[in-house]
């Protein structure tokens, strides 16, 4: 079999690799973490959070797919599978369960915190190894930092 050249030189093709492993884990279970608030949220904001959360989903589904893809154009295999993600996520997980319309936009909130500081490190990280791959993670922190904001405004008082 083939081997996938990678346009890297070794130790920045592992870096990267690395940086885009641990995106798409965390992207993957931020979907996970979205749809499953999707289906448990309930109270008087029922619809709009309900299908926020859905806009989550669909954004992190679309990079968590760009970020793998990625990772195999640099030669990296990319890991999906859900014990990895049980293993290795960074994100904070959602008690089982109903959830209050609060609660979900709280979750979500600290969600985004997390995820978005861990990527602002690989900004960091991959402007040295790779800034082609560089280039998508600020694009998808902008993503998540502009959702991180809707969704914060949802529980100003
Ligand atoms: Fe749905």
């Amino acid at each position: 079999m083939r081997t996938i050249t990678s346009p890297l030189p070794e130790e920045d093709r592992q870096v990267t690799g690395t940086a885009l492993q641990e995106t798409l884990v965390d992207l993957l279970d931020l979907s996970l973490v979205a749809k499953q608030a999707h289906w448990n949220v309930y109270g008087s904001r029922f619809r709009t959070i309900h299908e926020q959360l859905d806009e989550v989903v669909a954004t992190a589904r679309d990079y968590a797919d760009q970020v793998a893809e990625r990772a195999a154009a640099l030669g990296v295999s990319p890991d999906g599978r859900a014990a990895t993600i049980a293993s290795d996520s960074g994100l904070p997980g959602l008690k089982p369960g109903w959830i209050g319309d609060a609660a979900a936009v709280e979750a979500l909130v600290e969600s985004f915190s997390v995820l978005i500081g861990r990527l602002r490190e690989r900004v960091g990280t991959t402007g040295r190894s790779d800034v082609v791959t560089q280039d998508l993670l600020i694009g998808l922190t902008a993503e998540l930092e502009k959702q991180s904001w809707m969704f914060q405004s949802e529980n100003r008082g």
